[in-house]
């Protein structure tokens, strides 16, 4: 058995990706355990996913950003975290933060980084009559969407394409992306 990292997934939402992660880091040969979930929204869809896999998860509101990072790493420290994803996690995290952490940090963004930092990314994707798409998975500093790109998927944008349609094709290149991103960083 490979010695696996222990990772914490933060999440705002669906936890959709943190779902793929999970059924991933299953698998013997993952580099990574889930050893906690941390979503600063009560009611994320995702906490349910934690539950069903028997995933220690806390609710940590972040009203003010500073507590909850406070909280955060009190929680990442105490269960020896050393690694941390962001899937669907609607904050931007402090330097302050992340150099206290001192691990790595990344994110999976639905779109092809650095264009369509942001919100509404299949939106404006649509509007700007973009040919391509896609999803990136990035390393996590204090600016939003911005850190080092570590791999991407593109995928061609179809006729009568609709936001809707965008997003759940790019979604089910994030949960691939995600997890085989991970296991390209601890080879
Ligand atoms: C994904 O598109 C992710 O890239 C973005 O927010 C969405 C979250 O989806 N950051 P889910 O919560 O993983 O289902």
């Amino acid at each position: 058995m490979v010695e696996k990292t222990k990772a914490c997934v933060l999440i705002s939402g669906n936890g959709t990706n943190l779902g793929s992660l999970i059924k991933n880091s299953r698998n013997y040969n993952f580099p990574i355990k889930i050893e906690l979930v941390i979503s600063n929204n009560e009611n994320a869809r995702g906490i349910k996913l934690a539950k069903k896999y028997s995933i220690p998860y806390k609710f940590i509101s972040s009203s003010s950003i500073k507590s909850f990072e406070r909280n955060t790493l009190f929680e990442i420290k105490k269960r020896k975290i050393k690694f941390l994803c962001l899937a669907g996690f609607m904050k931007v995290l402090s330097k302050n933060f992340i150099n206290s952490f001192g691990y790595k940090i990344i994110n999976i963004h639905p779109s092809l980084l650095p264009k369509y930092k942001g919100l509404n990314t299949h939106k404006r994707v649509l509007k700007n009559n973009e040919k391509y798409s896609g999803c990136t998975v990035h390393y996590v500093t204090s600016r939003l969407d911005s850190g080092k790109i570590i791999s991407q998927k593109k995928i061609k944008i179809k006729k009568n394409e609709t936001e809707k349609s965008l997003e759940k094709r790019i979604l089910t290149q994030e949960h691939k992306l995600y997890s085989k991103s991970i296991i390209s960083l601890f080879k």
